[in-house]
This record gives C-alpha cells, structure tokens and sequence, in this order.
C-alpha cells in the first residue's frame, strides 16, 4: 500500500521524459501537477501511462458541483490512479466529484481532498478567510466532511496525517508532501519529515519533488525514498 510518488514539477513534456529517462525499465508512481498539465494538455497524461507509469493528477478542483462533476467526468477518460479536489467546495461538490469520477463499470482512481493548503497559516486563514477555529481542528473538519462525502483520504503535511488518521479511521488514505532527506537542502518546505518518519507517523503515500528531480542521480534518490519509507 505505501507508495513513494515523484511530483514532476516540469513545464514541458521533453524536460519530462528527459527526467524520466533516468529511471530505465523502473515506473515510478508520478505526479502531474497544475504547471505540466496546463503546459502540455491530457496528452502528457496519456504518454505517461501508455508508458506503464502509474499517475496522481494534482489539479485541486473547486467549483460549483455541477462543473465539478463534469470535469471529473472527463478526467476519468484519462485513466489516472489518484485525483484531488479543495474540501472547501463542500460536501455536496465533493460528493458530486464522486458520481463524476465513476465510470458505468463502477470503477473510479481515488480522490483525495486538500483541507486548508500548507502554504496557509492559522492567522491568515482566521483574519483573511474568516474561519473561526484553530488550523488542526479545520484540518480533520475537512477530512470528516471528505470522509461523509466518501472520498478515499486528503492531502495533508506528516504532522496532521496522524490528526487526521486519528479521526477519520487508519483506512482513510493520507497523501504527504514536504519530504526531506535527513542531510538534504530543506528549499522552501518547512514542515519537513524524512521518509522513516513519514513511515513512523504512518502515511500512505509521500509525494516527493526535488530530492529526487533536483538529485545528480535520480534514480539513485528515488531508491533511497523507497529503501527508507516502504
Ligand atoms: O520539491 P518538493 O518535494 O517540495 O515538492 C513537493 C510537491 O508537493 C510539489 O509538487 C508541491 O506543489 C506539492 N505540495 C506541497 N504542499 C502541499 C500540497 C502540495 O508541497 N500542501
């Protein structure tokens, strides 16, 4: 079940397979983001998984359930493993992304939910988005709503993904970014884990980008990500 997956923050397709081509006969479970699907169009989507990889469309739907559900609709034709939508569109969005999703044959990739992004903090999310709560007790209000809604897990940083197990059932998927190698460059990621913490706390799947885009050797990193955390 636990899974490493490496978030191709690429702005086109050649950078893409340039990157890829690093990994010979291994497909890795990969991330296509906002900036390469906007970049390269569905089709980026098709060649990756006509090349065996499995793939986690990272596009945050939120919209009003109707044009949810259509595009869902459409982004169940590609094929993908794992998909995403803002908890904040509500539970009827987020039931409506579902019936989307399904195909006649009741076969659906999972979907995930973001609850409040990690970029947000708990001051602006209280003064900006008037939100009257603390961040962890939004952070599993969302979950349980996307849980209600019956979406399969949320996207969430390490240290809520125990929260978030906690509330919502250990069956319910965590997805985790902000991974870090104990003697790698942090970037810009602050709530940071390692993959043997990330494996302790107990998340599904961690999403990792420049540890192994960024590394002299990917395929190298990826093994060392997969050695430490599955
Ligand atoms: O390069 P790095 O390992 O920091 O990449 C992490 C990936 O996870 C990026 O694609 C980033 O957009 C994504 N992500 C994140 N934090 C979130 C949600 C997504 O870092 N809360």
């Amino acid at each position: 079940m636990r899974d490493v997956i490496i978030a191709c923050d690429f702005s086109s397709k050649k950078e893409t397979l340039q990157f890829l081509n690093h990994f010979q006969d291994c497909r890795p479970y990969v991330k296509i983001g906002m900036e390469l699907f906007y970049a390269e169009g569905p089709d980026i989507v098709r060649e990756l998984k006509q090349r065996g990889h499995r793939i986690f469309l990272d596009l945050k739907l939120h919209d009003i359930p109707n044009t949810v559900r259509k595009t869902m609709s459409v982004l169940s034709q590609l094929d993908i493993d794992m998909t995403n939508l803002h908890a904040a569109g509500t539970i009827d969005m987020m039931k409506a992304a579902l019936e989307g999703l399904t195909k006649t044959n009741g076969q659906r990739p999972l979907l995930l939910a973001v609850t409040q992004l990690t970029s947000t903090s708990e001051e602006r999310m209280q003064k900006e988005l008037l939100i009257n709560a603390n961040i962890n007790d939004t952070i599993t209000h969302y979950a349980t709503n996307a849980k209600i809604a019956g979406l399969d897990g949320v996207v969430c940083s390490p240290l809520e993904a125990k929260l978030v197990k906690d509330r919502c059932g250990n069956d319910f998927i965590t997805v985790t970014p902000g991974v870090r190698f104990a003697d790698s460059d942090t970037a810009d990621q602050v709530r940071i884990t390692t993959p043997a913490k990330a494996r302790e706390i107990g998340t599904d799947y961690i999403v990792v980008g420049r540890p192994i885009t960024m590394a002299a050797n990917p395929l190298d990193a990826y093994q060392r990500c997969c050695d430490e955390f599955i």
